[in-house]
């Protein structure tokens, strides 16, 4: 696979499905993605339903969806405007190597900066040392916060 053949654009609902298939690849390195795909599919539709600060990318080769990220505003009161958390980054096997993710996240932050972000945050599984590798050498740098969570439904 070539980077060049890959156009980096918003998803749409046609996408689905193979957005669905990338999360299964996702849950490989990380756990909160092991999920019913049913949940999956309920969030992908939420998310293209309403566009109003958040956006999904995909990388779609020649009408084959082999990346995807996403990225949503929330207003941080500590930097005192909108930052933009960027989640289920995750490149197809097949296409890992060549760009296609790096050009994911650089899109993820045009478009955070188009939203008027003044940054842009990612949690990633404390045990993925390539992807912290991946955004090291993307100019991101790590910090010591810890994610905590609760579910209650
Ligand atoms: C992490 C991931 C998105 C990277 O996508 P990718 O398309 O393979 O990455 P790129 O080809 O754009 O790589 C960009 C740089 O990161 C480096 N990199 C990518 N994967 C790496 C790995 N596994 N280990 C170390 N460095 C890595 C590349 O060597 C490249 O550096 P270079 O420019 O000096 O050659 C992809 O490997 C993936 O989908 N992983 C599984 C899902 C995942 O971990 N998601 C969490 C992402 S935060």
């Amino acid at each position: 696979m070539s980077e060049s053949l890959v156009t980096i654009r918003a998803a749409r609902p046609e996408d689905i499905g193979a957005m669905a298939g990338l999360l299964e690849e996702l849950a490989v390195v990380d756990e909160d993605f092991r999920t019913e795909t049913s949940a999956r599919l309920r969030g992908l539709s939420m998310m293209l339903e309403n566009h109003g600060g958040r956006v999904i990318l995909v990388a779609d080769e020649r009408g084959r969806i082999v990346g995807m990220c996403s990225a949503q505003l929330f207003v941080s009161l500590a930097e005192g405007g909108p930052v933009a958390m960027v989640e289920n980054l995750v490149v197809a096997r097949s296409g890992r190597g060549v760009g296609i993710g790096s050009s994911l996240l650089k899109a993820a932050e045009a478009w955070a900066a188009a939203s008027g972000a003044k940054g842009l945050q990612i949690v990633v599984d404390a045990g993925n040392i390539p992807s912290l590798e991946f955004l090291m050498k993307n100019g991101w740098r790590r910090t010591e916060r810890l994610r905590v969570s609760r579910t209650i439904a």
